[in-house]
């Protein structure tokens, strides 16, 4: 028999077992459980940490096991474009919930010999409630406001607790006021007053770090209305989990021994993205080995350069000498994977040979490091890096080139 490879690394891809999270599940559990809706959820972390699977999988399960709708998408970054263009988006993610509910009936009469009265039955679809909306009188909050508590009039009578409108990538959302439009302002505008009136729409929002700063920049109450979950890296217990689970079963051709489990833990430091990624080639590798096991510490380092290859390099490589320069800096610094100031970056680069950084130059350099995604700015005014694990990457492109 065939033991296809249990791994399937990539964004978004279910994995063979969802380890850990079971703090972040719990919280959720919680917020589920609020009578009337003062906390909505905003899941975040760096990518590839978890977020688009622990919602998917996990969260919406558990929603629906506890008596709640669920519906929601991916935000690209047209929704910035406006505000019209979220009411859209609403609209149609909703209208999947309510379609299948009937509002009225309509009696159509036939005509001819026998005339047949025929009943039709008529459902909140996408017509309908887009016709609700642009015949509301008001702004696109009011219309939108319309449509949310009509929605609810209509699917509460099944008994269901409320409904999760749950948005991934949501850091796509943004104010626009060169263009005089505030999708995101709206949407926090909108959900306030709808939850005030006992109106058990939830919002989940998952994204980027720079997700919940952002919310709070558009309307200060954000700070109030969410709980903020931060996926981090799995602990070494949960790590063990991830890489062990899915090839335990009977029948599985490949097995890892502990030193070889303890390698793919350390190397991936403990990010599901590159625990999939390196127990997928693992996998390939044993598997391609009928004459014993290779050695694992040999295999693995291999599979790193590869993860290096086909996950940094790309990013690396979109970067000028000069700001090769200062990411290897910050790389240096002991706060590197945690969080660093334009101060520490400025005064370690004095202490270098070669032409160091003035504080206005390395905030310039940051912005647009960020604009590329390598970095970001937290709710303090401090920095970090926006890929996990970057600066062991940069500290090993400094290595070879010293070499
Ligand atoms: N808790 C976990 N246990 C095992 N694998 C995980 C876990 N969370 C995420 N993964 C895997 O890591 C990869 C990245 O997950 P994803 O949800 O796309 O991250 P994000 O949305 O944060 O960028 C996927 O292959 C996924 O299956
Ligand atoms: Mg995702």
């Amino acid at each position: 028999m065939i033991f296809p490879n249990p791994v399937r690394p990539g964004a978004g891809h279910p994995p063979p077992y969802l380890a850990g999270r079971t703090t972040e599940i719990k919280e959720f559990e919680r917020l589920l459980g609020q009578p009337v809706i003062l906390t909505n959820l905003v899941l975040t972390g760096l990518r590839g940490v978890g977020k688009t699977v622990l919602l998917e999988g996990a969260l919406k399960s558990l929603a629906r096991q506890h008596g709640w709708l669920w519906t929601g998408n991916e935000l690209s970054e047209a929704i910035n474009i406006s505000e019209e263009k979220l009411a859209q988006r609403l609209i149609t993610d909703l209208s999947v919930l309510t379609s299948q509910f009937e509002v009225d009936r309509q009696v159509i009469e036939g005509i001819g010999f026998q005339p047949q009265r025929e009943e039709r039955s008529v459902t909140f679809d996408h017509a309908l409630m887009e016709s609700l909306y642009r015949t509301t009188p008001g702004l696109v909050s009011d219309k939108i406001k319309a449509v949310l508590e009509a929605t609810w009039q209509v699917v509460r009578q099944s008994g269901v607790q409320g409904i999760v409108l749950a948005y991934d990538e949501a850091q796509n959302l943004a104010d626009r006021s060169d263009r005089d439009q505030y999708p995101l302002s709206l949407l926090l505008d909108v959900f306030q007053s709808i939850q005030k009136k006992g109106i058990p729409i939830m919002l989940v929002l998952t994204g980027l770090p720079t997700l919940f700063p952002k919310l709070v920049e558009a309307r200060t109450f954000a700070e109030r209305m969410f709980k903020v979950i931060t996926l981090d890296k799995l602990d070494q217990h949960d790590r063990r989990d991830a890489i062990v689970r899915p090839i335990s079963d009977s029948q599985c051709p490949v097995s890892f021994t502990p030193p070889a489990v303890d390698e793919i833990a350390n190397r991936s430091g403990g990010y599901p993205y590159f625990i999939q990624f390196i127990c997928y080639e693992m996998f390939e590798a044993y598997l391609g080995h009928s004459d014993g096991v290779p050695r694992p510490d040999v295999t693995v380092a291999h599979i790193a350069r590869k993860l290096d290859s086909d996950f940094f390099s790309g990013r690396w490589n979109k970067v000028t000498d000069r700001q090769r320069e200062l990411l290897a800096i910050i790389a240096s610094l002991e706060a590197a994977d945690d969080e660093f100031t334009v101060q520490e970056i400025s005064e370690a680069s004095r202490k270098l040979e070669g032409k160091p950084f003035s504080p206005s130059h390395v905030n310039q350099m940051l912005g647009a490091l960020a604009e590329q995604g390598l970095i970001f700015k937290n709710r303090h005014g401090k920095y970090s890096f926006a890929v996990p694990m970057l600066a062991d990457f940069i500290r090993r492109q400094s290595n070879e080139t010293i070499r």
